[in-house]
């Protein structure tokens, strides 16, 4: 079976945990120390204390659903430790050079990055930016203000508009799957963020025209209970990807 370490025990690392079937969680590491071991129950994963010490157990790979910047501090070490790495925090990735090293410790090592479905859908067939042309990838996403920790008005307003690379900067928690569309598509989105006091859900709408034609998803998410700027749905996501690492029939790649 799959053995896996966990790097990041909050709300997404509790859903994984929760929900775990087809692989085990052998390794726990959260940089507050109590989140972590508030997963060894239901997990069965034993906690360490430091980075140093988690990595050199034995497991097959990192689901990291910890922070952009744990990316940055860890991603190479997972890979030079022979372990693949499953990122959720891919607004890490928008950062060109960093992406490019990351990549070359993958090779060199042969190992895999693998970036989940996330908060939308579509990850999928909008790789075929990378062969054929794309005129237009747009994102526009709609969240509460409370879910993009912004002050709350009466009214939805615009509170982004330009390059996805930017948005991640502005709002690492919130705008990771404009970097995952940018990554997939082989060109960088154009991103609006809207904060809406009326809505209750991470609203995620996409529009992708090319030489293949036209196509507009919305993907309306319930926010997690335990954190309303993840999406429960990037949660799932990673459980998928984790299920189907090991099937032999693979679907829609
Ligand atoms: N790709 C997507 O579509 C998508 C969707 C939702 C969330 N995310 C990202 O997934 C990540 C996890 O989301 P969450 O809702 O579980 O967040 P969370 O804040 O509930 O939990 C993150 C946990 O990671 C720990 N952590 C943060 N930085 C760390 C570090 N440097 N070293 C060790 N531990 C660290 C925190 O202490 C916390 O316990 C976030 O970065 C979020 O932005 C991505």
């Amino acid at each position: 079976m799959l053995r896996i370490g966990l790097l990041g025990c909050g709300n997404v690392g509790h859903i994984i945990a929760q929900h775990r079937q087809g692989f085990e969680i052998v390794a726990l590491f959260d940089k507050i120390p109590g989140r972590a071991q508030e997963l060894v129950e239901i997990s069965g994963g034993k906690v360490f204390s430091d980075f140093a010490s988690f990595i050199q157990e034995d497991f097959d790979l990192v689901v990291e659903a910890a922070s952009v910047n744990a990316v940055y501090r860890y991603g190479e070490d997972v890979l030079s430790h022979g372990k693949d790495l499953v990122v959720l925090s891919v607004g890490a990735l928008a950062d060109v050079e960093f992406r490019d090293r990351l990549i070359g410790a993958a090779r060199a090592h042969k190992k895999k990055i693998r970036i989940p479905s996330g908060a939308i859908l579509g990850l999928d067939n909008i790789k075929i930016g990378q062969i054929s042309r794309i005129d237009r990838l747009s994102l526009v996403s709609t969240k509460n203000p409370g879910s993009l920790g912004v002050q709350a008005g009466e009214e939805r307003r615009l509170i982004f508009k330009g390059k996805a690379n930017d948005c991640i900067r502005q709002f690492p928690k919130n705008i990771n799957v404009a970097i995952a569309l940018g990554l997939a598509a082989g060109r960088e989105a154009d991103v609006e963020i809207w904060a809406d006091p009326a809505t209750d859900r991470n609203i995620h709408e996409i529009f992708v025209e090319g030489e293949f034609g036209d196509v507009y998803i919305r993907v309306r998410n319930v926010p997690s209970p335990d954190n309303p700027a993840t999406s429960y749905m990037a949660a799932l996501s990673i459980l998928t990807l984790l299920r189907n690492l090991e099937e032999p029939l693979v679907v829609g790649t």
